[in-house]
């Protein structure tokens, strides 16, 4: 999927037990793409790279992905979608849409290193509201919507206190182009790196967002995501009290593929420091 989706602006609110309902739908078919990522864990046939170089597909992304789309349409079939590996169902301008990726960290998966998850939100009116990620590996099902808090597996989660970046462990990513553009995220990464207690490069951006949701990580960003990357996790950040917004704290769109997320207290702080790492000459800070 390259184009641009642009999303609808309407105004109709849901209500907590459409999004209950919603969200229940959401957490079942994560679930049932986990069962289908553990049956072709260690067993792959085919892993072939999608466009750009290390962009992978297997037969468990395709997979899972059926299951997905038969829940979700067997449930809301007036719902439009939007899905990693078969596109695009419906109008992208709708009130409904769901963004699923059914295996987020395929490179992990592809070298059996165990970290990924299946991961599908719901934007309403274009807006993130509802998000399910499920990672098999370690049993986590990472839940939330709108106004209803966030979960991991049933728990209540919330995210963490930490107010400083120098007493922070973040996370990020590298996307596919990194080869491609100078804006690859490289110089960042190595900043933050230096003022903090750490940068994570774990590989699947479902769980960046769901571990800032949960506190084990207490700020995320990364650039050149997909809608599918995206929408469950900042619907269970919003809803475990974190905040998303672009880097400069402009609003969060999703189309933008660009992403700061936090635990809130360290929003400003973060924000500040990509900015000011955007500016700098390159490793003039060492
Ligand atoms: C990727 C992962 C990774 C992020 C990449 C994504 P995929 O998704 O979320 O963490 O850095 O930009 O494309 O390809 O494994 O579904
Ligand atoms: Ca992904
Ligand atoms: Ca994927």
């Amino acid at each position: 999927m390259n184009s641009t989706p642009s999303f609808s602006t309407g105004a109709t609110a849901p209500t907590p037990a459409q999004l209950s309902e919603y969200l229940k739908v959401a957490n079942t078919a994560a679930l049932a793409a986990g069962s289908v990522l553990q049956a072709c864990w260690g067993k792959l046939e085919s892993i072939v790279e999608k466009g750009r170089p290390g962009d992978l597909v297997t037969e468990a992304d395709r997979q899972a992905e059926v299951v997905i789309l038969e829940i979700i349409r067997q449930n809301f079939p007036e719902h439009s979608i939007l899905a990693e590996e078969s596109g695009q169902y419906g109008n992208l301008d709708a009130e409904y849409l769901w963004a699923i990726d059914p295996l987020d960290g395929t490179t992990n998966y592809a070298h059996q290193y165990p970290f990924s998850a299946a991961s599908i939100g719901l934007l309403i009116n274009g807006k993130p509201m509802v998000g399910a990620i499920f990672d098999p590996f370690h049993r986590e099902l990472f839940s939330g919507a709108a106004g209803l808090g966030a979960t991991c597996n049933d728990k209540p989660i919330s995210v963490s206190n930490v107010d400083k970046l120098a007493q922070s462990l973040l996370v990020t990513g590298f996307a596919y182009d990194r080869r491609e553009t100078k804006d690859n995220n490289y110089q960042e990464f190595c900043y933050l790196t230096h003022i903090t207690q750490g940068v994570r490069r774990a590989g699947a951006a479902s769980i960046d967002l769901a571990y800032v949701a949960c506190g084990r990580l207490d700020g995320y960003w990364e650039r050149g995501l997909s809608p599918w990357d995206l929408a469950a996790g900042v619907a269970i950040v919003e809803a475990a009290g974190g905040i998303v917004t672009a880097y400069d704290r402009t609003p969060f769109d999703i189309r933008s593929g660009r992403i700061l997320a936090t635990n809130s207290r360290l929003h400003d702080e973060l924000s500040q420091e990509l900015l000011h790492v955007a500016q700098i000459e390159p490793w003039s800070w060492m």
